[in-house]
C-alpha cells in the first residue's frame, strides 16, 4: 500500500526552508500532498491560487508531489486523502510548544494519524514566511531564501502595492 503524507501550511509564500521540507518527506514517504489551508478569517498576501501556483512550479518534475487546498480541520482532510501522517518542519525551540499542541489535537481527533516532524535544515532555521516579507517589502534581497518564482511573484505584489500608495 502506497503511504501518504499531507504537509499543510499557510505556505504565504513558501520559502526554500518549506522546499527542502517537501524534498525530505518525499524520501518517506510515496506522495507527499501539499495542502495550502484556505482560511478567510487570516490576512494572507498572496491568495491561495497564487500559493498553490507558486508551489507547483517550485516542485515540478518531483514525482509523487502535489499541490492542493483545504478548508476546515485537517483531520478530516488528512482521512480524506487516506493520508497515514501530517509531515511539518521544526525549526527552533519555539516553534515546538505550538507544534505539540497542535500535533497532541490531531491524535486526540484521530487516533490513527500520526505527525511526523522533520528538523529544518540549519541554513533554513532562521527562515520564516513573515521574515520574509518583511524583508521583500522593503525592497531587501531574498534570492538566498525562497526559489526564483517565489521572489518574482513578490517583486510584482510589492511592486503594485506601491503603485497604489
Ligand atoms: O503554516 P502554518 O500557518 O503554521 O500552518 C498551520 C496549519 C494550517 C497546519 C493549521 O493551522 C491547521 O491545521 N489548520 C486547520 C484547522 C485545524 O485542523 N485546526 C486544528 C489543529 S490542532
Amino acid at each position: 500500500m502506497k503511504r501518504v503524507a499531507v504537509y499543510p501550511g499557510a505556505f504565504d509564500p513558501p520559502t526554500y526552508g518549506h522546499l527542502d521540507v517537501i524534498k525530505r518527506a518525499r524520501h518517506l514517504f510515496d506522495r507527499v500532498v501539499v495542502a495550502v489551508l484556505e482560511n478567510p478569517g487570516k490576512r494572507c498576501l498572496f491568495s491561495v491560487d497564487e500559493r498553490m501556483k507558486a508551489l507547483g512550479e517550485i516542485t515540478k518534475g518531483m514525482k509523487g508531489v502535489e499541490i492542493s487546498r483545504f478548508k476546515g480541520l485537517l483531520v478530516n482532510y488528512v482521512k480524506m486523502r487516506n493520508a497515514c501522517a501530517v509531515v511539518r518542519g521544526l525549526r527552533a525551540v519555539s516553534d515546538y510548544e505550538y507544534e505539540l499542541q497542535m500535533a497532541q489535537m490531531n491524535r486526540e481527533l484521530s487516533t490513527r494519524i500520526e505527525t511526523v516532524f522533520l528538523m529544518t535544515s540549519t541554513p533554513y532555521s532562521y527562515l520564516s514566511s513573515s521574515i520574509v516579507k518583511e524583508i521583500a517589502g522593503f525592497g531587501g534581497d531574498v534570492s538566498k531564501f525562497v526559489p526564483p518564482a517565489v521572489e518574482r511573484m513578490l517583486k510584482k505584489k510589492y511592486a503594485v502595492g506601491k503603485s497604489r500608495l
